[in-house]
């Protein structure tokens, strides 16, 4: 089974997936560090270099011609699901959870780490939250196509195992 966590950034995407790897014994990919991997370069540069428009391309390119195997969790980047049929194509791989906060505590999480985020760079927290709250708005429509929505403010590994009927032994 393929489980694709999709959210805003800051949501937990990254972390929750790794615990709920490791607490159901699935292996764990990061679409954004897949990516870097490829280019050779963290997601700001490549930013700076070639804009957002080619990132997109390159993101949904690495997306769906990555080789998961089986039992694996994919934490995808926050604008992954929102661009062509991304959302579509995870839908009929495996399952889609998103996790779903709010965004003044997403804002209170991204605040200490924006600098390696292209698209929040420099905002302080007042911007962030407008920013945020915008960007949501547009995008909710692609993250509500997933199969399940759960809160990722007080997401745990085993709560979400238990969502998904997937037991730590299995
Ligand atoms: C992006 C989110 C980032 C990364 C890129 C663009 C977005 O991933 O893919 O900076 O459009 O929301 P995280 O959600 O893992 O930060």
């Amino acid at each position: 089974m393929k489980i694709f966590l999709v959210g805003f950034m800051g949501s937990g995407k990254s972390s929750l997936g790794r615990k709920l790897a490791h607490y159901i014994n699935y292996h764990f990919l990061d679409l954004d560090k897949l990516i870097e991997a490829k280019v050779q370069m963290t997601i700001a540069e490549y930013f700076a270099l070639y804009g957002e428009g080619s990132f997109r391309q390159l993101e949904k390119d690495v997306l769906q011609s990555s080789e998961y195997g089986v039992n694996t969790i994919i934490a995808t980047g926050g604008g992954s699901p929102c661009y062509f049929d991304n959302i579509n194509w995870m839908n009929q791989q495996g399952k889609t959870v998103y996790l779903s906060m709010k965004a003044a505590s997403l804002a209170d999480r991204l605040i200490n780490s924006k600098r390696e985020r292209p698209l929040i760079q420099g905002f302080n927290h007042e911007e962030l939250v407008n920013y945020i709250k915008t960007k949501l708005e547009g995008r909710e429509v692609y993250y509500r196509q997933a199969q399940f929505m759960v809160s990722g403010t007080d997401m745990t590994a085993e709560k979400l195992a238990g969502y998904l009927g997937i037991s730590p032994v299995g």
